[in-house]
């Protein structure tokens, strides 16, 4: 949607059955922060939605967990949350809760609307219910082998590995997680939102958005080209947790969590505007873009925007710019694993560091692949990015224009053609980070932020002034007028990324606290003006300080063992297995393949000859930790093009569940090279 009167933004509603770690971050919160940051400095019309999902089985679960009434959960972790998102700078214009008054009957009036039309179907089907706990088990409460990925740990309505929603009965080798019992099959009656026929408005609505980016395009179309296409979905269960269903004979039974949650983004809207909520949803000229994890893209993408449609007043997503995982050194964020980096605990231990966490989560947002927050990553980032070339270029010019100027800006300053190249070469920056926002391109704009400090830092290193004062004062006037006015260019565009150190910036620089987006085309620091004390943005981490959090990281974690084992695969006959001719080999040289962060290509002499082999353990070993080593390979395989490189061989890894690979090789002897396995 070219020029909107306005946008409604909304962030995915976090289940409040836990703290936030910085995977919820990176995926959904801070992306859309920074969006709504850039577009309210650059003077939109703008709010931005948020609030915790209290209902379904993720809460009742942990409730159980806890030993506590689900209320209290909801009641503990709402407020966490809140408190946390406010901490980091997360600036939602509201933060509601989907067990508010306002939601029950929004939520109620959807699902009457919808009734009455006849929209839903009424069907009685058979679900599974626990004898031993004397329940029916939707969702969270059942899990069990994917059917499509054959991941282990599926839930009953979704499998988070390969994202595929899923029904309780299609699972293979179901177990209800309230007893660990077999379920058994028994009838109820529930209410269906009829996918399958209305499938052909979904796809015309989809066919609008094929600019969405690939991974969540082409995961609504996989959907809906799938073998037998979309399915009915219950949009009720058989819980005592939730809005209860409305209608007469649905006793006992609550709207699915599903179809309650996102109608939550327009209940928080409601609370927020009770009299002009309905601009921010049902004017077509209001941009509604929704910043979900990929876990949520089918509902989403499909269900919800279905939901409004049958509604009918509504306006759909625009834009639905999902992100993908963010995995914590190596394996897989997981609350249940203590897996994560707590925002409460990163606050006690990292006191005034929001901005350094932002920074680097910015850094390595997974924006079209997962990604990898490592502490080390997080500790480079800052001392050699934001204290090397942000803080020390900002430093250096307010400690100088403080000692040459007492901190007043140059007059009438003579500006050569290179002051002028620099300061356009920071303004070109600032434009490029502009279109990087728009496009959600939030790591690109992170560069480009940079490159605004690098321009400042080059500049001051090709001009010295400080060796200039000693002999042409005025021609280091100019060149201190011109850092200075890099510095505010500055003040403007880090705002969105790292909000605190703008609002600490623009102190030391005695700016407004608000400075529009379109001030970065101006020189902002007139000649006259009184700057204030020069203030550290930024300091070194020491290697003890992210040596502590790694402890910390291993020490917490519960050991568990990992349920996800992969299901046996077929027989094989001993002619099979010995047709594939297995090797000790020797790694001989190991280099990242161009443009890709997962793939190495090695040469490995074989014993028999010394090959080219790639493969994808870049994430998981460097090429200088490969060079040397004994890797155990297949020499046989058919050659195969990766990235343009011919592959002769496949090195053999051990997977786990969470997709940690491993060498597989011997501890007890090193083996000639060329050895066989067998
Ligand atoms: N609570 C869900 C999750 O954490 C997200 C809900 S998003 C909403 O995955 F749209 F339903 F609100
Ligand atoms: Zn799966």
């Amino acid at each position: 949607m070219k020029n909107p009167k306005r946008y409604t933004v909304t962030a995915a509603l976090p289940y409040a059955n836990g703290p936030v770690h910085i995977g919820h971050l990176a995926g959904c919160y801070l992306p859309s922060d920074i969006y709504v940051r850039y577009l309210r400095q650059s003077g939109k019309d703008v709010k931005f939605i948020c609030g915790s999902d209290e209902h379904g089985v993720a809460i009742t679960i942990k409730a159980k967990k806890e030993g506590v009434t689900p209320q209290d959960v909801v009641d503990k972790y709402h407020k966490m949350m809140k408190n946390s998102f406010e901490e980091f700078g997360i600036n939602f214009d509201v933060f509601g809760r989907t067990t508010s008054e306002t939601h029950k009957e929004n939520a109620t009036e959807f699902f009457n609307n919808l009734y009455e039309k006849g929209v839903l179907t009424e069907q009685e089907t058979e679900q599974y219910f626990d004898e031993e706990a004397n329940q029916f088990l939707a969702d969270r409460y059942i899990t069990g082998t994917c059917p499509v990925c054959k991941n282990a740990g599926a839930y009953g309505d979704q499998c988070e590995s390969c994202g595929s929603t899923l029904s309780p009965t299609e699972l293979l080798n179901p177990q209800s997680t309230l007893s660990g019992a077999t379920p058994i099959l028994r009838k109820t009656k529930n209410w269906f939102l009829p996918l399958d026929k209305l499938s052909g408005k979904i796809r015309s609505y989809l066919e609008q958005h094929k600019d969405w980016k690939p991974n969540v395009y082409g995961q609504c179309m996989s959907w809906l080209n799938a073998g037998d296409g979309l399915q009915p979905r219950s949009m009720t269960r058989d819980l005592d947790w939730g809005v209860p269903v409305p209608i007469k004979g649905a006793e006992g039974k609550v709207l699915y969590v599903w179809f309650d949650a996102p109608i939550g983004y327009i209940s928080a809207t409601r609370e927020l505007l009770p009299e002009t909520w309905e601009t921010w949803w049902k004017d077509p000229e209001t941009k509604l873009v929704h910043f979900i994890g990929k876990d949520n893209i089918v509902f989403h993408c499909i269900i919800f925007p279905t939901i409004l449609m049958e509604h009918g007043g509504y306006i759909l997503a625009d834009e639905v710019p999902a992100n993908e995982f963010l995995n914590l050194e190596g394996a897989k964020i997981s609350t249940s694993r203590n897996w994560a980096v707590w925002l409460h605990e990163y606050l006690q231990d990292f006191p005034g560091k929001q901005d350094v966490l932002r920074y680097a989560l910015a850094a390595t947002m997974p924006e079209s692949k997962d990604n990898d927050f490592t502490w080390k990553d997080f500790q480079q980032r800052n001392n050699n990015e934001l204290v090397a070339d942000l803080g020390n270029f900002v430093n250096r010019v307010v400690v100088l224009t403080n000692k040459y100027y007492n901190g007043i800006v140059p007059q009438n300053v003579a500006l050569t053609a290179e002051d002028e190249a620099a300061l356009t070469k920071a303004r070109e920056a600032v434009a490029r980070m502009s279109a990087a926002i728009e496009n959600y391109k939030f790591r690109e704009a992170l560069q480009e932020m940079m490159n605004i400090a690098r321009t400042g830092n080059k500049y001051l290193a090709d001009q010295e002034p400080w060796k200039m004062q000693k002999v042409d004062a005025a021609r280091t006037e100019a060149q201190m007028f011109t850092a200075l006015q890099i510095a505010g260019i500055l003040a403007v565009a880090i705002e969105p990324i790292l909000p605190f150190t703008a609002n600490k910036l623009r102190g030391m620089l005695n700016l407004p606290v608000v400075l529009e987006w379109q001030k970065a085309k101006e020189n902002l620091l007139v000649g006259g003006h009184q700057l204030n004390a020069a203030e550290l943005l930024f300091e070194k981490i020491e290697d003890e300080v992210v040596k502590a959090q790694l402890e910390k990281l291993n020490a917490s974690k519960t050991i568990q063992k990992s349920t996800n084992v992969m299901p046996a695969k077929d027989t094989v006959t001993y002619d099979d297995f010995v047709k594939m001719d297995i090797r000790i080999g020797k790694v001989l040289t190991a280099e990242p393949v161009k443009k890709t962060d997962k793939l190495l290509q090695m040469t490995i002499d074989t014993g028999l000859d010394k090959r080219t082999v790639v493969s994808g353990i870049a994430q998981h070993y460097t090429a200088e930790q490969m060079i040397g080593k004994q890797v155990t390979i297949l020499v046989n395989l058919a050659p195969r093009k990766i990235r343009g490189v011919e592959s002769q061989g496949m090195i053999l890894m051990a997977e786990d569940a969470d997709g940690k690979l491993a060498l597989v090789s011997s501890d007890d002897a090193e083996l000639m090279t060329g050895s066989t396995v067998a």
